[in-house]
């Protein structure tokens, strides 16, 4: 697809040629983690020549071979389009090359520093190396997640040295694992500017999208950077409330999932991010609802909610160790438990802040026996437990177990052959902590079966 293919079903041919050609244009993504590989990659296949610029070399020489450093679902189709149409180039060193850019998005990690607040060493030192090769006039683009006030310290910090560029918010809502569905459909485009030529570049720049009605919302820079950290946070509170609605749950009877669908049916609520499980994790939640924290204290404004959903978001491992124990008779010493799912969510090779490794640590350190399976997140999680026993599927890693914990929703769990697993572990017992399993199957079938906020935990134990 070209940028103007809303066009092409209505035989336009020659109006399409002249808007490709008007609106094509040189870019630059500095970064190539999830948002910026996605992004750089999507809007080359939008029509614009992009680069992909990244100090990494391995990844670099891995991208110039046709090969994603990422697991991400469909990017590879696309990374393959645009290298063969040309209008994708990727690059490991910083050089004159950047003078042909009308636009540079910084697309580097905004780690938390030990405070928690967001560390912009990378987003620094990618601007330092931006400008001393970038032309005067051109657009810097900060797609990476930044604390309120970066933008225009970015500027104050340009101009101090004399250079003349732009500056523009734009953060991404990319997900991963469907981070390229979200970039072809995304709910709205945020463009955060303080002058109306960068306004009318970035409107440029996604003219694919907005031209088919995809919401664009103008805002100044620091309203943008606000917005991604408050879309975060949000989504993030909404998953610690359902969490903290499913300990209610167990204890008072009711059952999570239609608690969910009660809830989620009502069209001011949305039934999105109300599923129950062992706690938000990933690179963005965890770092970004404790970074807004950071912000609102130093500008003295109460968030009380921010902060109650961080320490309900904390407790959440050792919570959902709590249940693993009872459900094997309180005591984990010397249990061979197996483990299904390391990575943070499903769709995703990414173990960063991810619930799983979180668990799997206080399981050790009381004791437990662990093999562990993921069908993508292994390579990633032995940088993290390279002491870890890892097993080459499922059913081998529930070969003689005591317990069997779910902990990320992959499909091919949902799929277990039971009768098998029932035959191959040392005692029939699921914990189910996302909730993807048929209880009614899997009890009928002589499995002990624990889940979050169920009532089937309650008639498991009876
Ligand atoms: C999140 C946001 O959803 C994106 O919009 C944003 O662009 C991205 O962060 C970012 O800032 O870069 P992501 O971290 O890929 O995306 O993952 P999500 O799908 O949002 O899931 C985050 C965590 O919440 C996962 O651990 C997931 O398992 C958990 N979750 C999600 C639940 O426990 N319950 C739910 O109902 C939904």
């Amino acid at each position: 697809m070209a940028i103007a293919e809303p066009f092409r079903n209505h035989g336009c041919d020659f109006f399409v040629k002249f808007i490709e050609i008007f609106l094509s244009m040189n870019i630059t993504f500095i970064g190539t983690g999830y948002v910026g590989l996605v992004s750089g990659i999507m809007l080359s296949y939008f029509g614009h020549n992009v680069t992909c610029l990244d100090t990494d070399k391995t990844k670099i020489s891995k991208l110039k071979q046709g090969l994603l450093p990422i697991h991400e679902p469909g990017l590879e189709q696309y990374l393959a389009i645009c290298t063969k149409e040309g209008r994708l180039n990727f690059a490991d060193a910083y050089s004159q090359e950047l003078q042909n850019s009308s636009a540079i998005f910084i697309t580097v990690g905004t780690p938390s520093s030990p405070s928690g607040e967001a560390d912009l060493k990378y987003v620094f030192e990618a601007i330092d190396n931006v400008s001393k090769w970038a032309s005067v006039g051109c657009l810097i683009i900060i797609k990476s997640t930044v604390p309120l006030g970066t933008c225009n310290l970015i500027r104050e910090y340009l101009e101090t040295k004399n250079y003349k560029f732009h500056i523009a918010a734009n953060p991404e809502f990319l997900r991963e694992g469907c981070a390229v569905e979200d970039f072809l459909h995304p709910d709205r485009i945020i463009i955060g500017t303080n002058d109306e030529q960068s306004r009318k570049l970035l409107e440029e720049i996604y003219w694919s999208l907005t031209s088919q009605n995809v919401p664009l919302v103008n805002t100044d820079v620091s309203t943008a950077e606000l917005i991604k950290y408050g879309s975060n946070a949000f989504l993030a509170i909404k998953i610690a409330f359902i969490n903290e609605m499913a300990n209610l749950c167990e204890k008072s009877g009711a059952d999570i999932k239609k608690l969910s669908q009660g809830i989620g049916l009502d069209s001011r609520i949305g039934q999105k991010f109300l599923k129950a499980g062992p706690g938000f994790g990933g690179s963005c939640f965890p770092k970004d609802i404790l970074a807004l924290s950071h912000i609102a204290k130093k500008y003295q404004s109460v968030c009380r909610v921010l902060d109650a959903a961080i320490e309900a978001n904390g407790e959440r491992a050792s919570d959902m160790v709590k249940k693993i124990s009872e459900a094997i008779g309180g005591n984990l010493h010397d249990k061979n438990l197996a483990i299904l799912g390391l990575a943070f969510k499903a769709g995703t090779d990414d173990v960063r802040s991810s619930s799983a490794i979180e668990i799997i640590k206080i399981l050790q350190s009381q004791g437990a026996n662990i093999t562990a399976y993921d069908p993508v997140a292994i390579t990633n999680a032995l940088m993290l437990l390279p002491e870890l026993q890892y097993a080459n599927s499922a059913m081998n890693a529930c070969n003689n177990a005591d317990a069997v914990v779910i902990i990320t929703e992959w499909p091919e769990f949902e799929q277990l052959d039971i009768d098998r697993l029932h035959a191959i572990m040392k005692s029939p017992t699921i914990i189910d902590l996302r909730n993807i399993l048929n209880p009614e199957v899997v009890i009928q079938k002589g499995f002990k079966y624990y889940c979050i906020g169920g009532y089937m935990s309650a008639l498991a134990k009876s």
